[in-house]
């Protein structure tokens, strides 16, 4: 029997088709809501592949209200909604701050006047680690407080995390769930989806692959002059689908719970930090190919060394990484390896 409906705002992105996989799996009707300004068509294929049914997508701006309301209206009872619809790079957030503040506090503001208009309860956020800063102290807790954001994009997931803990005191009947990724990577192990970035990818894992792949130059390591073991950023990697998987057991979690409006904020990393040079050594040897790179100079706004405490999520959510890094770096090759083909 099914779950119930499940809105996924951001469905056709990375983490949102790894997540819409899960959902099916889990029992639940995954529902895409997606503009495709940062996403691939192709990306639905893939989940065909992988679910053995179309999945329902509608091609919306989640920053519409009269768009998004058709959505709700046409799918009637719905369990919940995931929102990860949002636009997510740093650098392109500080020289156009207003698409960022307008994109993401647009699409959460929208899906929870919906949300409360049709009497639909469950939310789960996708928030970011970058909410904390440079920490004083690590692994980060739930409770280490944040520090000023070093970008918009830093910023509209603070101010997102606000909202939904202000609409929780003042209206309920909201329940929300918000999640604080780490550094999702990796890729669905049948390679039938995986991360599509458009241009040259702004993050490690994606360049790795497409350099290594050679449809990129060599990678350069942003700084080894860190106070890190090896002098290269450290960050705590997680499989998307371990990711994914996060997200399942928050709506499940959400669902034994009681009636009493609330919002719970949960790390999700695999609590074990990897620097730069340890991500290529683990690409170099699930891949068997030597990566060309060199050192530069440290990339502004990088933060140096960042991963989580993950005792909460694994005791109250009951949710933990079964992957580590070196599975994620060959899902995410063997993907690279699919687009070549
Ligand atoms: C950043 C954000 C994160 C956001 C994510 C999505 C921060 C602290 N983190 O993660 O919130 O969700 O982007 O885009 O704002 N690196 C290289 N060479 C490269 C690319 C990256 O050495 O060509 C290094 C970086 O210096 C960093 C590590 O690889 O140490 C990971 O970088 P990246 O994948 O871009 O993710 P973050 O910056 O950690």
């Amino acid at each position: 029997m099914s779950k119930g409906k499940v809105i996924v705002t951001g469905g056709a992105g990375f983490i949102g088709s790894h997540t819409v996989v899960e959902l099916e799996a889990a029992g639940y009707e995954p529902v895409i809501v997606d503009d495709f300004s940062n996403s691939d068509r192709r990306v639905l294929a893939g989940l065909e592949r992988i679910c053995g049914r179309e999945i329902v997508c509608h091609e919306v701006d989640c920053a519409d209200p009269a768009a998004v309301r058709v959505v709700f209206e046409r799918e009637g009872a719905i369990r919940g909604a995931i929102h990860f619809a949002a636009s997510k790079a740093v650098g392109e957030s500080v020289q156009i701050p207003l698409r960022y503040y307008k994109n993401n506090l647009g699409s959460l503001i929208t899906l929870l006047e919906l949300m409360a208009e049709f009497e639909v309860t469950d939310l789960v956020f996708s928030s970011s680690c970058t909410v904390y800063g440079q920490p004083d102290a690590l692994p980060v807790t739930e409770e280490t407080p944040m520090q000023a954001a070093e970008s918009p994009y830093g910023y509209t997931k603070q101010v997102c995390e606000s909202i939904i803990g202000d609409v929780v005191r003042a209206q309920g009947p909201l329940r929300a769930v918000v999640l604080r990724y780490f550094n999702p990577i990796g890729a669905h192990p049948s390679a039938a989806i995986g991360e599509l970035p458009l241009g040259t990818p702004d993050n490690l894992v994606p360049f790795i692959t497409q350099s290594a792949a050679g449809l990129r130059g060599p990678l350069t390591v942003f700084g080894d002059d860190y106070a890190t073991p090896d002098g290269s950023c450290v960050r705590d990697y997680i499989h998307v689908v371990d990711l994914a998987k996060a997200h399942v057991k928050s709506l499940d979690w959400l669902g034994g719970r009681g009636t009493e409006p609330q919002a719970e904020i949960f790390n999700v990393g695999t609590g074990r930090g990897a620097s730069v040079l340890e991500a290529i050594a683990a690409f170099e040897s699930i891949s068997g190919r030597k990566l060309d790179y060199s050192i530069g100079a440290r990339r502004a706004g990088d933060i140096e060394q960042i991963f989580a405490d993950v005792h909460k999520v694994e005791s109250e959510l009951g949710w933990k990484a079964e992957f580590g890094i070196e599975d994620a770096m060959r899902d995410a090759w063997n993907w690279q390896l699919e687009l070549k083909a």
